[in-house]
């Protein structure tokens, strides 16, 4: 009698710790999250700096040290390559960010291409149960849309004007997303009462973008602001089923961008506020199990191999940037 009952609790306890077991490693967190960071057609403006190098692509550096500061490494994504590229590089790393900037959609082999594998590869990882999130600032957040849209001749957006610090009016049950739901009460008030979302953009999504596209079945609203117009635009999104966020705003604005002209908001509570959001991201990264097969090869892909570039001296709006692949100074292969 007493040993059956002692078989059976070990037989209970068993069982019950497998389960345990298999929920903690779905439920597991790297805590060493790798993310990409597209780059996109290299500004005439920073060309005219930079005649000689002649370079392909670059990243505004504030995007990378926004997402160091949250506890991620970056891995700078390349554009005008093949699928396969993508495909190798989104198995090794934890998630991508498509940062914000001036570029077109219409230029091949550019960042609406590159944007376009890469979301179309996320989609299938996460069909198949491989969290991969995205997250898409500004211009990288009209690009989701864009693509979600289905591309088209028409772009799915509008013109609109804003170039200032707004407070966000969330919706009605912004407290149910992924994004807010678990948002200290502190940070939130900033965000819906003080004037600290940096705001860049000449480009807005609007509801209307939405419902003409039949994308409210799939994206929840969060927010919007309005510009300088008082046009209410979109400023914050995500995908009801696939880890994938927009923002209209900056955040890496208020603690890495210093242009004087530009105003952006610095204060205590800007920087606060702001830090939220790769926080939440790095935070989604982590439930990504994707890794490079060794530090050897995590070191080959790192951005530090490649060194920042102080351009806020030579006038650009971005304080510092990181360029790739020079066509006037290497050969083309
Ligand atoms: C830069 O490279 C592109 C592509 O190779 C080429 O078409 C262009 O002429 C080059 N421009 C300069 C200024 O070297
Ligand atoms: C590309 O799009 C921009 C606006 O987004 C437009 O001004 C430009 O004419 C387009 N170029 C081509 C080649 O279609
Ligand atoms: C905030 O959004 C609500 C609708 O969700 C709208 O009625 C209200 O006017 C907006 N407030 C501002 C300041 O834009
Ligand atoms: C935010 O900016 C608007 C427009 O410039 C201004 O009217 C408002 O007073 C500002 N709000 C705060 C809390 O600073
Ligand atoms: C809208 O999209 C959803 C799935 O994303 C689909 O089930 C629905 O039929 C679509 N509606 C229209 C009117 O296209």
């Amino acid at each position: 009698m007493k040993g059956l009952l002692i078989f059976i609790a070990a037989y209970v306890l068993n069982c019950e710790g497998a389960v345990i077991v298999s929920e903690k490693k779905r439920n597991v967190l790297n805590n060493r999250p790798i993310i990409g960071i597209l780059s996109q057609e290299q500004s005439f403006y920073l060309h005219s700096k930079y005649p000689e190098e002649n370079y392909t692509s670059y990243i505004a550096a504030s995007y990378v040290k926004d997402v160091e500061s949250s506890g991620a490494r970056v891995v700078p994504i390349l554009i005008g390559k093949d699928r396969s590229y993508y495909e190798e590089l989104m198995r090794k790393i934890n998630g991508v960010l498509l940062p914000g900037g001036a570029t077109f959609f219409n230029q091949s082999n550019g960042y609406a291409d590159a944007g376009q594998h890469i979301y179309e590869i996320a989609q299938k990882l996460n069909d198949v149960g491989d969290y991969f999130p995205i997250f898409g600032t500004c211009l990288g957040f009209e690009l989701l849309i864009f693509l979600a849209s289905g591309r088209g001749k028409e772009e799915n957006r509008i013109r609109c004007y804003s170039y200032s610090n707004v407070p966000l009016n969330f919706t009605q049950d912004y407290r149910s997303s992924k994004m807010f739901k678990g948002t200290p009460s502190d940070i939130i008030e900033i965000l819906k009462t003080k004037n600290v979302t940096v705001n860049s953009h000449q480009f807005c999504i609007v509801d209307e973008n939405l419902n003409s596209h039949n994308l409210t079945h799939d994206w929840l609203v969060t927010s919007h602001s309005n510009d300088d117009h008082s046009v209410e635009f979109i400023a914050s999104i995500e995908h009801k089923r696939y880890p994938f966020y927009g923002i209209q705003f900056h955040p890496e604005k208020s603690a890495f961008e210093w242009k004087r002209s530009k105003k952006y908001a610095h204060s205590f509570e800007a920087i606060k506020a702001n830090r939220y959001f790769m926080d939440f991201f790095v935070q989604e990264c982590r439930k990504s199990q994707h890794s490079f097969a060794s530090a050897s090869e995590e070191n080959r892909y790192l951005i530090y191999n490649y060194e920042p570039h102080f351009t806020g001296v030579l006038g650009s709006a971005y304080h510092q940037c990181y360029f790739f692949e020079p066509r006037g100074t290497v050969s083309n292969n």
